[in-house]
C-alpha cells in the first residue's frame, strides 16, 4: 500500500531528468529535491522555522539517532518525530544500518540483523529488519527506508552479492513488519555494488516488491563518476517510471544535476550542512572557505545574487552580511556556522528548484551546460 502519489510534470527532451509532485502525508513535495540531514532533532543549528522559510519541504532523520535519543518510548509518547521537532512538513527516516556500519566500525551483519555495542554502555545491542520498523513506526516519518545489508563501495567478490541477496531478504521482513503502511511510505534499497548484473538482478527483485519508492544505494563511497553513472544509470533504466527514484547521500553540486539528467529524484547528504560548520560556504563557482585571510573585510555577500536570507540584501528584507563579517563570526563563535548552514542549505534547495523549473520548460540542457561553465569557468 502507498501513502504517496508521484505525479510526473514535465520530462526532458535530452536526457532522463523529470519533475513531478510528490504527495505525502505532510504535505507536498517537488521533485527533484534535496532533502537536508538532521541527524539528532532538526538540522545542527536552524530552528525548524528557519528550514521552513528555506522551502525545505521534507528533511532526514536517523532512525539510529532517535533510536537511541531520545528512545522509543518518548517518541511514542511525544508522538513522533514531527511532535518532537515541532516540524509539519514530511520526513524522511533511514534505517539505521548504514550509520552504525559506517559510524561505528565494529557493527557486525548476520541474518538477523547488524549488530554493534551501545555507544553509551558498550552492551551489545542488534538492529533487526523487525526492530528498525518498529523504531520508524514510531518515529512516524512520512518515507521510512527498508534495513539493508551494506557493503563499502569499493568491495569485490562474493560479499557484494551475499548483500545484495539480505537485503532482498530484509526488505521482505521489513514489510511484513511495517505496521503503518496507509500511512507511512516505505522504499526499497538497490544493492549490488558496481556490477551491473547484480544491479540489474536486485531491480527486478524489488521492483516485483511493489514498494511506493525506490532508493539506489551502497554508492557514493569514493567510486569513480563513470561507475557511478553506469550504475544510476543501469537502475533508472529498469524502474518504473511513476515512482521516485532516490540516490542516497549524494550531494555535491554536480553530481546533483548529472544524476537528475540520469532519472533520479530525489537526494540527501550531510555534506551541505558539514561544512557550513567548516567554514565553507557554496557558491556556483564554487566553494569558498570563509576563514581564509583573504576574506577579511571582503564586503561582498557569501555569493552575488544569492536571495538566501543572509545573503540578500537589507532593503530587499534579507540580513545582507558580508564575507568579512562571517568570516569574524565563524573564527569566533557557532553564528558563523549557523549563517552560513542556512546559506548552504538555500544554495542546495535552490539549485533543485532551477534544475526543475529548467526541466518544465525543457532547457535543462542548457541549464547543464551554463552549470559547468559556472562552476568550473570562473573564481569564486
Ligand atoms: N545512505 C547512503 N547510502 C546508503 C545505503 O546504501 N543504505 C542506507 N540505508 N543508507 C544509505
Ligand atoms: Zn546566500
Amino acid at each position: 500500500m502507498a501513502a504517496l502519489t508521484f505525479e510526473v510534470a514535465a520530462k526532458c527532451s535530452k536526457s532522463k531528468a523529470r519533475a513531478a509532485t510528490m504527495m505525502l502525508p505532510h504535505g507536498p513535495v517537488q521533485t527533484p529535491v534535496f532533502m537536508p540531514v538532521g541527524t539528532q532533532a532538526s538540522l545542527k543549528g536552524l530552528t525548524p522555522d528557519q528550514l521552513k522559510d528555506l522551502g525545505c519541504e521534507i528533511f532526514l532523520n536517523n532512525t539510529y539517532h532517535l533510536g537511541l535519543k531520545p528512545g522509543q518510548d518518548v517518541l511514542d509518547t511525544v508522538g513522533g518525530a514531527h511532535a518532537l521537532q515541532h516540524w509539519d512538513r514530511n520526513i524522511l527516516t533511514d534505517s539505521g544500518g548504514f550509520q552504525m556500519v559506517s559510524l561505528l566500525k565494529l557493527a557486525t551483519i548476520t541474518e538477523q540483523g547488524v549488530g554493534f555495542l551501545s555507544p553509551h554502555d558498550n552492551t551489545p545491542m542488534l538492529l533487526t529488519p523487525e526492530h528498525s520498523m518498529s523504531l520508524q513506526n514510531s518515529i512516524g516519518s512520512d518515507i521510512m527506508m527498508q534495513l539493508d545489508d551494506v557493503v563499502a563501495t569499493l568491495t569485490t567478490g562474493p560479499r557484494v552479492e551475499e548483500a545484495m541477496w539480505r537485503s532482498i531478504r530484509w526488505l521482505d521482513r521489513c514489510i511484513a513488519a511495517h505496521k503503518k503502511p496507509e500511512s507511512q511510505n516505505l522504499f526499497c534499497i538497490i544493492q549490488g555494488g558496481l556490477d551491473p548484473e547484480l544491479r540489474r538482478i536486485c531491480c527486478k527483485e524489488m521492483v516485483e516488491r511493489d514498494t511506493p519508492g525506490i532508493a539506489i544505494g551502497g554508492l557514493s563511497g569514493g567510486e569513480d563518476k563513470e561507475s557511478y553513472c553506469n550504475v544510476v544509470d543501469a537502475c533508472t533504466s529498469l524502474l518504473p517510471e511513476n515512482k521516485p527514484r532516490y540516490c542516497m547521500g549524494v550531494g555535491y553540486a554536480e553530481d546533483l544535476v548529472v544524476s537528475v539528467a540520469l532519472g533520479a529524484d530525489m537526494f540527501d547528504c550531510v555534506y551541505p550542512t558539514r561544512t557550513a560548520r567548516f567554514g565553507t560556504a557554496l557558491t556556483r563557482h564554487g566553494v569558498l572557505n570563509v576563514k581564509l585571510l583573504e576574506y577579511k573585510n571582503d564586503p561582498r555577500p557569501l555569493e552575488d545574487g544569492c536571495k538566501c536570507p543572509v545573503c540578500k540584501p537589507k532593503e530587499e528584507g534579507g540580513m545582507g552580511i558580508s564575507r568579512g563579517t562571517i568570516r569574524i563570526m565563524a573564527t569566533r563563535d557557532t553564528v558563523g556556522a549557523h549563517l552560513l548552514t542556512i546559506h548552504n542549505t538555500w544554495y542546495q534547495l535552490e539549485l533543485m528548484r532551477t534544475i526543475r523549473q529548467a526541466i518544465v520548460e525543457d532547457r535543462f540542457e542548457e541549464f547543464v551546460q551554463t552549470f559547468f561553465k559556472d562552476k568550473f569557468g570562473n573564481e569564486p
